[in-house]
C-alpha cells in the first residue's frame, strides 16, 4: 500500500475544479490521482505520468477511467504528451510527489532498500539505464565518493568509496544485502540514529535515476505549462530536492522586470512562503511522511 502524503493539504492548495485540467507527474500507486479524479466532473481531465511500469500495472482500475490519461515516461518528457493533448499552457494544477513509492521500497527485487535483500537495481524505469550494481562496478573511486558526499551527505564518503572499490576486486557488489553489510562494516557505529547504509542508498538512488537533474529540468517546463492562476505543488523528501524547489519558486516569483526582457516568464507568486509539513497525526500514522515538505507556486491570473 502507498498512503498519499499531505493529501488534504495538496487538495486545499490545488482546489480541483470539476471541469479543470490537472497533471500528476508522479502517479505512483495513484493515491493523489484518485482523490483528484473524485473531484472532477465528466469534463475534467487528469494527465498522469510515471517512469515505472509497475505503477500503471497496479492501478488498472484507475486507468480505466476515461478522464485519466497515463503516460509511462520520465516527467521531464511530459511536455510532448501535454502538447499532443493540447492542454500545455492551460493546466489548472500540477502535482509532483517526488522520490520512490512505498511499493518500490518494499519490493526487494527493485533493490531500493537495505531492509530487503534483492538485486542491487534501483532503477525506477527497469526498461532502460544502468543498475546500481553496474554503476558501482565501473565508476571510479572519486565518482563514488562524490556521489555519496553530494547526494547522500555521507560524512564517511571517502572511506565507503574506498571500501567499495577494494571489495569489488574480490566479488561483484550485486545485492542490497552485500552493499548494506559493506557500508555497516565501514561507517563507525553509534554515530548515527539512522541505519549506517541509509545515506549510501539514498545517494545511489539519486544517481541512478538522475533525480535532481530530472527535477531541475522539469520545473521550468511545468511552470510554463500552467494556465493563468494555475498552481504547481511539489512534495519533496530531502533537503537536496527541497532546496532546488525553494530556489526555483523564489526565483520565479521575483518581480517580472528583474527578468531579462526577451525571455520573461509569466509572472508567478509564492502561495506557500514556508513549506507545509505533515502534522503529528499524519507522521504517527505514516512514518514515511515525516520528512515531507510541500511548496506551491501560482501563475499570476
Ligand atoms: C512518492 S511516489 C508517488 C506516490 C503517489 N503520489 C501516490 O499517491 O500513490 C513517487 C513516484 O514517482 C515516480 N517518479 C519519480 N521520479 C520520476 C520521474 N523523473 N519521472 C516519472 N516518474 C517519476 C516513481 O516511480 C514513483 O512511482
Amino acid at each position: 500500500m502507498h498512503t498519499p502524503v499531505l493529501l488534504n493539504e495538496v487538495l486545499t492548495l490545488l482546489q480541483p475544479r470539476a471541469d479543470g485540467v490537472y497533471v500528476d507527474c508522479t502517479f505512483g500507486r495513484g493515491g493523489h490521482a484518485q482523490a483528484i479524479l473524485q473531484r472532477l466532473g465528466d469534463h475534467g481531465r487528469l494527465y498522469a505520468f510515471d517512469r515505472d511500469q509497475a505503477a500503471a500495472d497496479a492501478r488498472a482500475d484507475l486507468l480505466a477511467d476515461a478522464r485519466l490519461t497515463f503516460t509511462r515516461t520520465p516527467f521531464s518528457a511530459a511536455r510532448t504528451a501535454l502538447e499532443a493533448a493540447q492542454v500545455y499552457g492551460s493546466i489548472d494544477g500540477i502535482l509532483m510527489d517526488l522520490g520512490v513509492s512505498s511499493p518500490q521500497l518494499d519490493t526487494g527485487e527493485r533493490g531500493f532498500s537495505f531492509q530487503h535483500d534483492g538485486p542491487l537495481d534501483m532503477r525506477m524505469d527497469q526498461s532502460c539505464g544502468e543498475t546500481a550494481a553496474d554503476w558501482l562496478a565501473r565508476a571510479s573511486q572519486s565518482d563514488i565518493e562524490q556521489c555519496l558526499w553530494q547526494y547522500g551527505e555521507e560524512r564517511h564518503a571517502r572511506r565507503v568509496a574506498r571500501r567499495i572499490c577494494d571489495s569489488r576486486t574480490q566479488a561483484v557488489i550485486d545485492s542490497t544485502r552485500k552493499l548494506a553489510d559493506l557500508v555497516a562494516a565501514t561507517v563507525p557505529r553509534g554515530e548515527q540514529r539512522l541505519h549506517p547504509a541509509t545515506r549510501t542508498f539514498q545517494a545511489l538512488r539519486i544517481q541512478i535515476n538522475d533525480e535532481l537533474g530530472e527535477l531541475s529540468r522539469t520545473l521550468p517546463m511545468l511552470r510554463d505549462g500552467l494556465a493563468p492562476a494555475g498552481r504547481l505543488c511539489v512534495i519533496s523528501f530531502h533537503s537536496l530536492e527541497d532546496r532546488i524547489v525553494k530556489r526555483y519558486f523564489r526565483d520565479s516569483a521575483r518581480p517580472i522586470d528583474e527578468f531579462p526582457a526577451p525571455s520573461r516568464p509569466a509572472p508567478c507568486r509564492l502561495v506557500t512562503r514556508k513549506s507545509v509539513v505533515p502534522g503529528d497525526a499524519e507522521c504517527a500514522a505514516n512514518p514515511r511522511a515525516r520528512s515531507a515538505r510541500l511548496r506551491c507556486l501560482e501563475r499570476a491570473a
